[in-house]
């Protein structure tokens, strides 16, 4: 495919700037890197303390992402919990809390990840990956088939519009997101700022093989707040679900999901609940399935 030059410029920046070997997958750090401004009507943040890495892009209008708590890193404990005192050895084990087990299976198109709900195990990886025939100006390129073929459909169907689509990062293995987390830290200064924004490995739906990032063909906006102003951005955000997706960290919504908004990261879910989730108006997984929020780990 022919890598495209702002988006190229987008991902060489994060390679350089992060590590050697393959470097991390974007989420792609700033709109420099890309030739993005924080313009486009975005509220600018102040909090211009924490890094290099433009906060207009990150911030949301009722709070900054950057107030969620940032976590000690611990070790994932399984989802149900027994009971608080001693049961007797004859007696038959606690059933799960109502739900703790729903939506966790990693290899479910329903299977829901969040702060609060580690992948199972924590290194889980598909095994039926596969590259869609689309725009992949980066390495990280493979989805899981449903998601790759609905993909497939939904750039042709842009690209019918008018509108140029690249997928500019699907699925990212456990080790991926290590290192795509610890630049963030990087960028950051420390796991409070990038705990906004990315993932730590084990809890990032790009290792479900699911979920992919949207770019515009000609890389404008790449992975900044701005996108969602292209054509691009507003072509995805309006038709995205009828091909199965959603957008996963709206506008607003960072109490409930975890991350600050990106409106370029898309799950695919399949039609059922992505089309129930636009007639509902209901803009997160969490809402949908019933889940608690994940605000913090
Ligand atoms: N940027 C999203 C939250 C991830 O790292 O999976
Ligand atoms: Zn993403």
């Amino acid at each position: 495919m022919r890598v495209l030059p702002s988006v190229a410029l987008a991902v060489l920046a994060v390679t350089l700037s992060a590590c050697s070997g393959p470097g991390p997958a974007p989420e792609a750090p700033s709109g420099a890197a890309s030739g993005a401004t924080a313009s486009s009507g975005t509220t600018a943040s102040s909090d211009t303390t924490t890094s290099s890495v433009p906060a207009s892009d990150r911030a949301e209008p009722t709070g900054k992402a950057t107030d969620l708590p940032a976590p000690p890193q611990r070790t994932p404990v399984p989802a149900a919990s027994g009971p608080a005192t001693a049961a007797p050895a004859t007696a038959s084990p606690a059933p799960p809390a109502p739900g703790a087990t729903a939506h966790t299976d990693p290899g479910a198109v329903d299977v829901v990840v969040n702060k609060r709900r580690p992948l199972t195990p924590l290194d889980y990886a598909p095994a039926d990956l596969r590259r869609p025939a689309v725009a992949t100006p980066t390495g990280f390129d493979l989805l899981r088939p449903d998601a790759a073929t609905a993909v497939e459909e939904m750039f042709a169907a842009a690209a019918a519009d008018g509108v140029g689509l690249a997928m500019v990062s699907g699925y990212r293995s456990f080790s991926d997101q290590e290192s795509t987390y610890a630049y963030w830290v990087g960028q950051y200064g420390g796991a409070a700022g990038a705990d906004t924004v990315s993932a730590r490995p084990g809890y990032s739906e790009h290792q479900t093989g699911l979920a992919f990032d949207v770019a515009q063909a000609d890389g404008a906006c790449t992975l900044v707040r701005c996108f969602q102003d292209t054509p691009a951005g507003q072509w995805t955000a309006a038709h995205a679900a009828d091909f199965g997706f959603i957008l996963r960290y709206p506008f607003g919504f960072h109490e409930i999901t975890g991350f600050s908004a990106e409106s370029w990261h898309f799950r695919y879910v399949g039609r059922d609940v992505s089309l129930a989730m636009k007639e509902a108006g209901t803009q997160t997984l969490e809402e949908h399935f019933g889940l608690p929020p994940a605000p913090s780990y």
